[in-house]
């Protein structure tokens, strides 16, 4: 029997691992400089965690979202996305205190999208989310952490702030009315997909890919034109602090985000390297959506980042495995390298066991692994009580007892 994965899912090793991990040790490092603590969630929850808060309308609601009855008939989803699990968590533990509070996580994420470079069903994302802030600098903050973040995994990648103003909730609303009216009246430049979108969700008709349909959204109404003047001087304030912290913004008037809690500042990092999968944070500022959950009413700014997309642009990380391999030259010698194999660990030394029993096989398997030294265990040491250590740099061998080894490793 030959399983295959399932489609639009994938498996994890040797170099791409190895990115992982130093993503997710540099994403630890980014949030306790800047004072954000780890949040863990299940990978399930209610399905109506995610619903409404998302949007009824929303592709992720519509089509993506992997639900299911369990035994008890509770309905269930794996998480598509790690904001509302976290506002959830916040709330069930009693977490929104002491304001603001900053949290980050990182886990796998579902979404039933048709898979392709840089698109997975099952996909990781890190997220970093501010609860209980109403200072425009909470949005600097979070935008600077994901730059610098992205700035230390990818130095020689070009990626791009693009960033727009929602404006209120209120300002949002009476927006969609306005374009709806728009889209109605010029049904016939449309694409059906964008038309079947006019009355349920015309802001993605802004984000359309179609060609067809980008002449007549150049002509829409905008939404800045409803926002009021405090709220537009605090966007102009924001983009004037992001450009004395040199990140380079793309202002785009029709970035409104796939999905339906935003308001006020919402930006995506792009990169022009990853083909039409081009996203690599996305984010935005969300009031109301923690009081729709249950919480205070209090505001929320955060964004998430794909792990894959990331590690699509990483160049690969330097070996740090195992630098000593141990040699036994007959397996009749063991009872003598554990002795040694013990000493190193307790030293805090990594060790690799090769189970050659064969110095020539042992030599080509470290010289292949960048190995610093081999430990050879053969019938004079084990006769003698100790060890011989080769130096694979220049080739030198000595020969010591297993108190001298940590002065030679050194
Ligand atoms: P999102 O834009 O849906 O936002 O996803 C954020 C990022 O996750 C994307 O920019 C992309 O890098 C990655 N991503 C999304 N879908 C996939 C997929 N199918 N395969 C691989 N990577 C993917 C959110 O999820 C919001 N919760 C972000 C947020 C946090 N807003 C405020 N706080």
């Amino acid at each position: 029997m030959k399983i295959k994965p399932v489609r639009g899912t994938h498996d994890i090793f040797g170099e791409e691992i190895k990115k992982f991990n130093k993503i997710i040790s540099e994403v630890k490092n980014t949030a306790q400089k800047f004072g954000f603590k780890e949040l863990m969630t299940p990978i399930f929850e209610s399905s109506e965690l995610f619903k409404k808060p998302l949007g009824e309308h929303s592709d992720v609601v519509l089509k993506e979202m992997y639900t299911f009855n369990d035994r008890n008939k509770d309905e269930i989803t794996l998480r598509p996305e790690y904001t509302t699990p976290m506002i959830r968590a916040a709330i069930s533990n009693g977490l929104l205190n002491n304001l603001p509070a900053k949290f980050f996580g990182t886990g796998q994420m579902f979404r039933r999208e048709r898979p392709q470079k840089g698109r997975y069903r099952q996909f990781n994302q890190i997220n970093f989310e501010n609860f209980g802030s109403n200072d425009f600098f909470a949005d600097i903050e979070i935008i600077c952490l994901a730059n610098i973040l992205l700035k230390n995994l990818l130095p020689d990648s070009n990626f791009t702030l693009h960033i727009n103003s929602l404006g209120t909730r209120k300002n949002l609303e009476d927006y969609k009315k306005v374009l709806s009216k728009f889209f109605n009246d010029n049904k016939k430049f449309l694409s059906n997909e964008s038309v079947n979108k006019i009355n349920t969700n015309p802001l993605r008709i802004l984000d359309s890919k179609n060609n067809e349909d980008k002449e007549i959204i150049s002509k829409s109404p905008k939404l800045i034109d409803l926002i009021s003047k405090t709220d537009l001087q605090n966007y102009e304030e924001i983009k004037k602090c992001l450009i004395d912290l040199d990140i380079t913004i793309f202002e785009d008037p029709n970035l409104v985000r796939g999905l339906d809690y935003y308001c006020h500042t919402v930006f995506e990092f792009k990169t022009k390297e990853l083909g039409s999968q081009d996203t690599l944070i996305g984010g935005g500022r969300y009031d109301g959506l923690i009081k729709t959950l249950g919480g205070k009413d209090m505001p929320g700014v955060g964004w998430a980042g794909g792990i894959e997309r990331i590690m699509l642009l990483m160049k690969d990380v330097p070996n740090e495995e195992s630098n000593i391999h141990i040699a036994i030259l007959d397996p009749s010698f063991k009872i003598h390298a554990i002795k040694v194999f013990n000493f190193l660990i307790k030293n805090d030394f990594s060790v690799y066991w090769n189970y050659k029993y064969n110095l020539k096989k042992s030599l080509s398997l470290a010289n292949e692994n960048k190995a610093s030294y081999l430990i050879i265990v053969g019938e004079n040491e084990k006769i003698n009580n100790n060890y011989s250590i080769k130096n694979l740099t220049n080739g030198k061998q000595v020969t010591v007892t297993i108190d001298k080894i940590t002065d030679i490793l050194k």
